[in-house]
């Protein structure tokens, strides 16, 4: 089968490559509003787009035309802090993304505590293993339907103590939480560990 893209509808288009850029990891989103409103949300078009300094990106649609809350608080702010879940957590993820609004709070709504960032604003999630603290860099809009990628450098990263062994993520101990198509998530299944790609003989790699 051959899809033409061109003739594709804006919503066809996301259904197809959301269901082929599996699985996604996701940001999850806190922000605040100048009225001082925390915001919460999960966003899965997100990576990471450089190591030094370390910086994230994350792909912010529009509803409806109309700038999401998230996009609104980073753009004022310039500060957000992107929260990662682990898999105990997927419903709450999917629960935050309900449309609030805008003076309501998510994290009040869903009654999740909140710590102080140390270094922005918006404060993070208390139960999230991994939090990081970002300023935003840049903003660059993308195709016509008001998308926007919003890149922040990390300028804090907060990590529990079990997850961070010898400079690495133990991701087994993670359990990130994956995104797939539509209201489907999915967990880890299994890990195999090959042999580094520089120690690897070519006669493997050419078969
Ligand atoms: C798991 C998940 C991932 C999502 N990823 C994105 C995304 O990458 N970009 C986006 O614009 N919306 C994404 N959404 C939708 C937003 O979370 C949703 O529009 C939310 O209401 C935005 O909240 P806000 O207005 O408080 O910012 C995602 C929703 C879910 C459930």
């Amino acid at each position: 089968m051959q899809i033409d893209t061109s003739k594709l509808s804006p919503q066809e288009s996301y259904r197809l490559i959301s269901g082929i850029v599996v699985p996604r990891p996701i940001a999850w989103i806190t922000t605040q509003s100048p009225e001082g409103v925390v915001n919460l949300a999960p966003f899965s078009c997100f990576t990471f787009v450089s190591n030094s300094p370390l910086m994230l990106g994350i792909n912010i649609g529009r509803k409806a035309g109309i700038e999401k809350d998230t996009a609104r608080n980073i753009r004022s702010l310039s500060e957000f802090v992107i929260n990662i879940a682990d898999w105990s957590m997927v419903e709450l993820v999917h629960a935050s993304a309900v449309e609030y609004e805008s003076h309501e709070s998510e994290v009040e709504a869903l009654g999740l505590a909140t710590k102080p960032s140390n270094t922005v604003r918006p404060p993070r999630l208390a139960m999230a293993p991994i939090s990081l603290e970002c300023r935003l860099h840049s903003v660059t809009p993308y195709g016509n339907t008001g998308a926007e990628f919003f890149v922040g450098q990390v300028t804090q990263a907060h990590l529990s103590d079990d997850l961070y062994k010898d400079g690495h993520i133990d991701t087994r101990s993670l359990q990130p939480v994956c995104r797939i198509a539509g209201p489907n998530y999915a967990n880890l299944g299994e890990i195999r560990q090959l042999i580094p790609v520089a120690q690897t003989p070519k006669t493997i790699i050419e078969g």
